[in-house]
């Protein structure tokens, strides 16, 4: 049973809270609907995200679980408008009730970093390697708030200390290389937290990263979170992270949820076999650390072909007819418990 972490709200984001606007889940800072994308191919359509809907809000971990290739990628990329031109973006995405789908990059650029903000899983490709980290977070805030150099380098400090960067006036000066990995993505952080965005997006941001730096870095991002009200989307193929960090879940594959509810409830019982497949996959403490148990058998599907029945069939202990001939829609079954599965499992705990 993975760890839950009791946690409770965090305070709203400073300010106050907005009046939330006509549609809009209440209290949400950011809501996506329906959010479809397709990438045309030279070997033809890529359907990679097929109508996801979830909204996050200030002070709150919305965790998107779910293996390799379902689609979590390109989801945040979508919310950051950062996706090649090869793709084609349907659906909503509201920052604040303003739609952000359709925007023009003028707009895009202004509301990226200032709005939403987004860590990426690699701090060596998010950095530049030669250019001294104090500039590179300089750099970030001047792009948004014209300063001069003086005030920049004392926000560039400030941001250092925010991150727990020790020694920050000497950290300034150095080059990416000469900080060890956990202190590259604290930079980073520190990057996408400069101009006070009021989303953040981590896609997979303690990966690359050992077990021990992991948990630091989390902690930090939680931490963060509090002081400041941001709402985090936990971008991750780790259900442990999402049982020891979030208070809701959603569950994709291949495209689409599966699985959507609260940390509490979820890993008290999860209902989509694919979902348990993900928790029996959990690095075990009689393991060596970052080895996934290969627990789901067989590969996700192709994403080039889209299928009447569950994407999950081919793959999924529970298989029955029905599975094969129709998809699950995600439904709501139980009060803040949505799940896409016709044979889902009963009551059963968390393994
Ligand atoms: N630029 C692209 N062109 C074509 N297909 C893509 C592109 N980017 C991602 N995909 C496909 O979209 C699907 C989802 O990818 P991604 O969001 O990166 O998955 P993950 O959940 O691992 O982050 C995959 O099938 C991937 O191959
Ligand atoms: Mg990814």
């Amino acid at each position: 049973m993975p760890r839950l972490r009791e946690r409770g709200r965090a305070a709203p984001a400073p300010g106050g809270s907005e009046p939330s606007a006509v549609g809009m889940t209440p209290g949400a800072v950011l809501e996506v609907e329906d959010l479809r994308v397709t990438f045309r191919t030279r070997l033809g359509t890529v359907y990679a995200v097929q109508g996801i809907s979830f909204a996050v809000e200030p002070g709150r971990t919305l965790a998107v679980i779910g293996e390799s290739g379902s689609g979590k990628t390109v989801s945040a990329r979508a919310i950051m408008g950062l996706l090649p031109r090869s793709a084609d973006v349907s659906g909503s995405i509201r920052f604040k009730g303003e739609q952000v789908v359709g925007r023009s990059n003028n707009e895009m650029r202004d509301y990226r970093g200032r709005n939403v903000a987004m860590v990426f899983q690699n701090p060596e490709r998010s950095l530049n390697p030669t250019m001294r980290v104090g500039y590179q977070i300089a750099e970030a805030i001047t792009t948004h708030e014209p300063m001069d150099r003086r005030q920049a380098r004392e926000r560039t400090i400030e941001l250092l200390k925010m991150v727990r960067i020790p020694a920050p006036e000497q950290r300034f000066h150095e080059y990416p290389h000469q900080l060890s990995g956990g202190m590259r993505q604290r930079v980073v952080i520190a990057i996408a937290l400069a101009c006070g965005p009021e989303v953040l997006i981590a896609d997979e941001a303690t990966t690359a990263l050992d077990v021990t730096t992991q948990a630091q870095i989390m902690d930090l991002l939680l931490d963060l979170q509090r002081e400041t009200g941001t709402a985090l989307l936990m971008i991750s193929h780790d259900m442990s992270l999402a049982a020891a960090y979030s208070e809701d879940v959603v569950v994709m594959y291949a495209g689409k949820i599966v699985e959507r509810a609260s940390a509490r409830d979820l890993f008290a019982g999860v209902r989509m076999p694919y979902t348990q497949a993900l928790l029996d996959a959990i690095p075990r403490i009689d393991t060596e650390p970052h080895v996934l148990l290969p627990v789901v058998g067989g590969r996700p599907p192709d994403q080039s072909v889209l299928r009447d029945g569950c994407p999950f069939a081919p793959r999924c202990p529970d298989v029955q007819q029905d599975c094969r001939d129709h998809a699950p829609p995600l439904r709501q079954h139980e009060p803040d418990r949505w799940w896409a599965c016709w044979h889902p499992i009963q009551g059963g705990a968390a393994r």
